[in-house]
Order: C-alpha cells, then sequence, then structure tokens
C-alpha cells in the first residue's frame, strides 16, 4: 500500500451516485489516504452507516449535533484535519446552499469551514443539472476556487441519457490523487497551450490537414493543471478528452481560428506553449461547392498562414514565457535555435522524426530543450504525459531563475 499520509474528507449526499461513492473510499483507502465520511440523512438513504465506516475504518459524521460525540466541535476539526475535501456525489442542493452560504447539516456547515482544496462531483437528472440557477452556483462554486468534476454523459437513473451521470469514482479518485501529489508550482498561473492540427478547407468537404494527435498539447495541458495552472487549451481537431477541471477548452478548426482565440486571451498569459501543428498555408478561397472532377489537373493556391508563435513572441511582455515547437528532418539543432531566435520564444522543444517512437501518432515522444541561451535538455524516449511534466518542470525552473 502506498503510504501517503494524506486526510481526506468524503462528503455524500443523497443521490442514487452514492453506492459509487464506496468505490471511491475503497481507492483511496487502498492508496493509503486516510479517509473520514460525512454523510447527509438523504445520503444514507443510499449507503449504510456500517458500510461506509467498514470501509473508511473511521466513524460515520452526520449529525451536526451528535449527543455522542462531545469532545470537539467536529464539523471545525474534522475541516482543521483534511488535506482535502471531496463531495461525490454532489447533488443540487448541496451545490446551491454551499454556493449560497448555507449551512443547516453536518456537511453543509464543514464545508464553509474548510479552507482546503474542495471537489465537487455534480451528479443529478440532466434537466436538473442544466437548468440555470444550477449552472449559475456551480460557476459561483468555481469561483470560489473549488474543483469541479464535471458529470458525464450517459444513462441516468431516471431511465432517461443525458449530462449528470456523475463522474467515474476512478476518475474521481485519479483526479484528486494526481492533485495532491503534484507540488502545486504553478498554482495561480495562467497557461495557454495550443494543440493538434488545423483544417483548412478546400471546399465544402475537403481540407488540407496533417497528422498531428493532439496528445502533446494536452498532455501539456494536463501536466500544467496538475501542477496548479489555470490552463486555456487551443485545440485543432482531435479525437481526444479533456479531464482536469482546470483546463478550459477552446475548440477551433482553421490556423485563422487558431490565431484570433490566441490573440484574443494572450495578454492575460503568464505562460504560453504552441505545440499546435498549425496550418503554414491555406487555400486563398475555399469553393464554395464540392469541387468536380471536370478536368484533369486541379491547382490550389495556398497562401501563408498567420505565424501565432511568431506574432505572440513580437508583442510578448519580459514577464511572460513562450515556448515553440519544431519539427525538424534535418540540421535539426541549427534549425530550432534558428526558430527559437527568429520566433523570440524563451524555450524550443524540438521533437526529431528520425527517431523510432517519436512524433506523429507515437504514445512516446523524445525531445531537446533548448533555451535563450542555449542550455540544452535531453530527455529519453519515454511516454508524451513523462515528456509533458518534463517540460513545465523545465518551464516552472527557467521562470524562476531567469529575468522574465
Ligand atoms: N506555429 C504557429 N503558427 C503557425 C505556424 C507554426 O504558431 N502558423 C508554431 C508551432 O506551433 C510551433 C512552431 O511555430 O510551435 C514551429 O512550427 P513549424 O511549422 O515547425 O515552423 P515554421 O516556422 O513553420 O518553419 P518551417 O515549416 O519552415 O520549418
Amino acid at each position: 500500500m502506498a503510504e501517503t499520509g494524506k486526510h481526506i474528507v468524503l462528503g455524500i449526499t443523497g443521490g442514487i451516485a452514492a453506492y459509487k461513492s464506496l468505490t471511491l473510499i475503497r481507492l483511496f483507502k487502498s492508496h493509503g489516504y486516510e479517509v473520514r465520511v460525512t454523510a447527509t440523512r438523504h445520503a444514507l438513504e443510499f449507503v449504510t452507516p456500517l458500510t461506509i465506516e467498514t470501509l473508511s475504518q473511521n466513524k460515520l459524521y452526520s449529525e451536526l449535533f451528535d449527543p455522542t460525540e462531545h469532545r470537539d466541535v467536529q464539523h471545525i476539526s474534522m475541516a482543521d484535519w483534511a488535506d482535502c475535501v471531496v463531495v461525490a456525489p454532489a447533488t443540487a442542493n448541496i451545490i446551491g446552499k454551499y454556493a449560497h452560504g448555507i449551512a443547516d447539516d453536518a456537511l453543509s456547515t464543514l464545508l464553509l469551514a474548510a479552507p482546503k482544496p474542495i471537489f465537487i462531483a455534480p451528479a443529478m437528472n440532466d434537466r436538473m443539472f442544466a437548468e440555470p440557477t444550477v449552472q449559475h452556483n456551480i460557476e459561483l462554486l468555481r469561483q470560489k476556487g473549488c474543483h469541479i468534476i464535471d458529470p458525464q454523459s450517459g444513462f441516468l437513473a431516471c431511465g432517461t441519457t443525458g449530462t449528470g451521470r456523475m463522474e467515474e469514482p476512478e476518475n474521481i479518485f485519479t483526479i484528486v490523487h494526481q492533485h495532491l501529489q503534484t507540488p502545486q508550482l504553478l498554482s495561480g498561473k495562467k497557461v495557454m497551450i495550443t494543440a493538434g492540427p488545423t483544417y483548412e478547407p478546400i471546399d465544402p468537404v475537403r481540407f488540407i490537414g496533417n497528422h498531428s494527435s493532439g496528445l502533446m498539447g494536452f498532455s501539456l495541458a494536463e501536466a500544467a493543471a496538475e501542477a496548479g495552472a489555470d490552463v486555456t487549451l487551443v485545440t485543432g481537431p482531435t479525437q481526444l478528452a479533456t479531464r482536469h477541471p482546470r483546463i478550459t477548452r477552446v475548440d477551433v478548426t482553421t490556423a485563422q481560428q487558431m490565431f484570433d482565440q490566441c490573440m484574443a486571451i494572450a495578454e492575460q498569459q503568464d505562460i504560453m506553449i504552441m505545440s499546435a501543428a498549425v496550418a503554414d498555408f491555406t487555400p486563398e478561397q475555399t469553393a464554395p461547392e464540392k469541387i468536380k472532377k471536370t478536368s484533369d489537373h486541379l491547382d490550389l493556391h495556398l497562401v501563408k498562414t498567420k505565424d501565432i508563435l511568431a506574432t505572440i513572441g513580437q508583442q510578448k511582455r519580459p514577464d511572460q514565457f513562450l515556448v515553440g515547437f519544431a519539427l525538424e528532418t534535418e540540421n535539426e539543432k541549427a534549425n530550432a535555435l534558428k526558430k527559437l531566435h527568429t520566433k523570440n520564444a524563451d524555450l524550443i522543444v524540438l521533437n526529431s522524426l528520425r527517431t523510432e517512437g517519436a512524433g506523429f501518432r507515437t504514445q512516446t515522444n523524445k525531445v531537446l530543450m533548448i533555451t535563450r541561451d542555449e542550455q540544452t535538455f535531453e530527455s529519453e524516449l519515454k511516454d508524451k504525459k513523462e515528456i509533458a511534466r518534463d517540460i513545465i518542470h523545465l518551464v516552472f525552473n527557467l521562470t524562476q531563475t531567469q529575468s522574465h
């Protein structure tokens, strides 16, 4: 068993997903966490105190005024004890109460006293979840700094299918665990990351694209969010999903759209990482109708796209840190260095297509990172998620030591 020594307070409220909280208790316990549970009265209609106490190996706290507990003020001592509070499932009721500071039972009172990171995993009927008041309350919780673990779409207990199904316990565990294990190096920092390919339309059904899967950029977004940053991920078309509650995803298709979205937010960022494989050229005109094969040749006239990295490089302030990517097939290091200087980046990450297992559509990568003063850091061939963590770590170190 891994010894984390960390303390979790798990709040269970009254929804059918409460039965999944039992799995969550097991996951935390099996990874060495201490777990204390507070459950609302309605939650105890779905799961029993005996099951909770057996799995958590701790006494359940469910009554604000428990005549058998005279020793201390439980909601305060439990809030002090916790490294983190997780409310799963979180009903519309507890979300509304916490958003507006109402404290009328053990859990809602404890939440107001808990200064720790708080994770909220909503679970409810899809129409309730979409209801504007509920959405507004969730937004208020986000503004308070809570981590909202978005519900998924799927079969709901009421017999319908829609968004409102609590995220699976394994994913809730992973989000919380990674948060607690990762040093919050980028806490309070805003990070913008571009990812994926762009698609440049030729006509309504065809486009010019490339092989980028987006995995490197998505891994960077996860790594930055795990390190405490508020991440905006501007991504071209990919099959990938984002999980981390601190990632805001902006979907785009073309290089021009990616440029517009990035420029709109660049000024507010502390760190910008441009890992997208942006098309360098786009058709000058998009045919309004599908092009027919009426002749033996088709001439496409392409024009240069705007270079997002270079534009941000020109405009950035000294306190902003800019990372570019380079994919080279020859004179790799020299070309990457040239790119670093001409585009005015602070760090360039060189991918080599020559290395087997690195580059497009692979799970692994091997990179050489080069700083402005030509210090180099070479990675092993390893999982893109690990490479992403290395890059984030290096960026953090460079922002500490350089005069940005
Ligand atoms: N990039 C960008 N906007 C573009 C083109 C590229 O932001 N329109 C960024 C990429 O995200 C990457 C870096 O620029 O961080 C390098 O891109 P690359 O296409 O390899 O370099 P180019 O400058 O286009 O040079 P070349 O294609 O001639 O190698």
